[in-house]
């Protein structure tokens, strides 16, 4: 049986260790970095880590709202949701994920689109 995404990912240090990267490149990427100007930094990485380490299959520890829920009413634009997903194959190629894992992972975001540019 295939290992599960969370597994080959690194588990719960490999995630936490990619969600940092993500949410250091928001704060530098021109595009997006405006929207985090207020944000508890420390606080959303562990927000986006236990996410990502629920989404793969990992525990269940994300404490925080559903993806609409939280991003509902901030007017994000496709371009700002394509910033998004910059950072984040930036930040697994930095980690050393592999090719199939970059592209599930991508997949997993790109599916929660309509929760999140417009909403
Ligand atoms: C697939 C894409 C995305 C995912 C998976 C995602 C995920 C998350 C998660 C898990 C949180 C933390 C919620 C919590 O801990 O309660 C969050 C907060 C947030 N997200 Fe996103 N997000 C995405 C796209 C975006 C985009 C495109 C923007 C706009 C540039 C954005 C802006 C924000 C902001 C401003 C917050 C709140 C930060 C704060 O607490 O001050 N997100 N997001």
């Amino acid at each position: 049986m295939t290992a599960s995404l969370y597994e080959r990912l690194g588990a719960t240090t490999g995630i936490t260790d990619i969600a940092n990267d993500v949410v250091e490149n928001h704060l530098k990427n021109p595009a997006i970095a405006n929207r985090f100007k207020s944000t508890d930094v420390n606080a959303l990485k562990n927000g986006a880590a236990t996410f990502f380490i629920m989404g793969t299959g990992g525990p269940e520890v994300y404490k925080g709202k559903d993806m609409l829920a939280t991003h509902k009413g901030m007017n994000i634009s496709a371009i700002e949701f394509m910033a998004v997903l910059d950072d984040a194959l930036d930040a697994m190629a930095k980690n050393n994920v592999g090719q199939r894992e970059q592209e599930e992972v991508l997949f997993v975001l790109y599916s929660m689109r309509a929760d999140i540019v417009l909403v």
